[in-house]
């Protein structure tokens, strides 16, 4: 008998969330958003934490969440503050609804909520930017509610316990199901913050720290000894390279050429050079025409290309670059911006990489350790 096949064998005890809970009493991390022990948790620090979190690891998340803090203590005042602040400090951090949709539901809950986060999951699942796992997080978290966040932490953590044979996303009904039977009878948010620090810790994606777990006795997986190929999943399929254009004007050395993104969309509100469409069928000998209208100007064409990942599809830009002299004008729809002051605009990772390509390291550096591939 191996020794996969004796553990198999022995009977386990299904998983005890008072065995979860007594490890967090013991390891859980620290955390800026998370309340120590006896303090009451901020229903607005919590709130802002999940957003920011969403898709976003807690490493890139801390100086971008002491900042919004600093500048914004309450609700009220992130409510006050104009869109284009907010999106000013979010630049980096990614996936850039998730900065309107913050705005709009400090808005939201300033005007017709007078300034206080509804504890009810439902009422908090109808704010903007609040889907079904942040509901469950600040219903939990800041008010002791009797929910499970479940992200893929959960699901990685759970399809172990129970060596659930069934791919993801088919299985997330079974995960939610099962999830239910081994939540606790009381201390919610606790239980909650524990399933993501035993995610992050100890039951990570590779090389899971088992001898450490608090739960390994119940764990089907770990008896039979493949807990690392937990979850199943179904092979995504990429979306297609899309490819543009984009152009790098240079005003008198020290200014760039930038306009704004149309509200809606793919980072919406956000600033960019100026160029082209991005598509699968972009023909690179139409680029030119893509040129801001700035006169008799000579673009060179950069070698080489950048290349990001957004959540949907990878891009390929070709860069050119000019030089035009101090007194040129902008277009009606753009505007110079000096260099030095690039780092306050609200620039996504793909648009500092275009300007960093066109400037050779002048400037135009990821500000903050943004993360690629998370602008969405
Ligand atoms: N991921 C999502 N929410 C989190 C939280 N509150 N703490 C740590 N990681 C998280």
């Amino acid at each position: 008998m191996t020794v996969a096949v004796r553990r198999a064998a022995r009977k386990k005890a299904p998983p005890n969330p008072l065995d979860l809970l007594a490890w967090y009493d013991r390891h859980r991390r620290v955390l800026p958003w998370r309340a120590k022990r006896g303090e009451t948790p901020d229903p607005y620090r919590v709130w802002l934490s999940e957003i920011m979190l969403q898709q976003t690891t807690v490493k890139t998340v801390a100086p971008y969440y002491a900042r919004f803090l600093q500048k914004w203590p309450t609700v009220q005042d992130l409510a006050a503050a104009p869109l284009d602040d907010v999106l000013r400090q979010w630049a980096g951090l990614g996936y850039y609804a998730r900065a309107r949709n913050l705005h709009a539901c400090a808005i939201e809950v300033a005007t017709r909520h007078g300034g206080v986060f509804p504890p009810d999951e439902a009422v908090l699942r109808a704010l903007p930017g609040i889907g079904s796992y942040t509901a469950a997080a600040i219903a939990s978290i800041a008010f002791g509610g009797p929910f499970v966040p479940i992200d893929g932490n959960v699901e990685r953590v759970v399809s172990r316990l129970f060596a659930i044979e069934q791919p993801l996303p088919a299985a997330k009904p079974e995960i939610r199901r099962l999830t239910h039977t081994i939540a606790p009878q009381s201390r919610f948010g606790d239980f909650a913050q524990a399933l993501m620090d035993l995610g992050a810790t100890i039951c990570t994606p590779k090389t899971p720290a088992c001898s450490l777990c608090p739960w390994t006795d119940s764990c089907a997986a770990f008896a039979r000894g493949d807990q690392d190929t937990f979850p199943r999943k179904t092979p995504k399929r990429e979306g297609a390279l899309r490819r543009g254009a984009a152009f790098v004007a240079v005003r008198g050395g020290r200014e760039v050429l930038l306009r704004t993104r149309p509200a809606r969309g793919l980072l919406g509100g956000m600033s960019e050079v100026p160029g082209s469409a991005w598509s699968a069928d972009f023909d690179i000998a139409t680029a030119r025409a893509f040129a801001p209208p700035l006169g008799a100007v000579t673009w060179r064409r950069l070698a080489g290309q950048v290349d990001h990942v957004f959540t949907h599809f990878p891009l390929a830009l070709t860069v050119f670059a000019a030089a035009v002299p101090a007194r040129a004008r902008a277009p009606a729809d753009a505007r110079w911006v000096a260099i030095e002051n690039l780092a306050s605009e609200a620039l996504p990772n793909v648009m500092r990489k275009v300007i960093a390509h066109a400037l050779d390291g002048r400037t135009g550096k990821k500000r903050r350790g943004g993360r690629d591939g998370g602008d969405d």
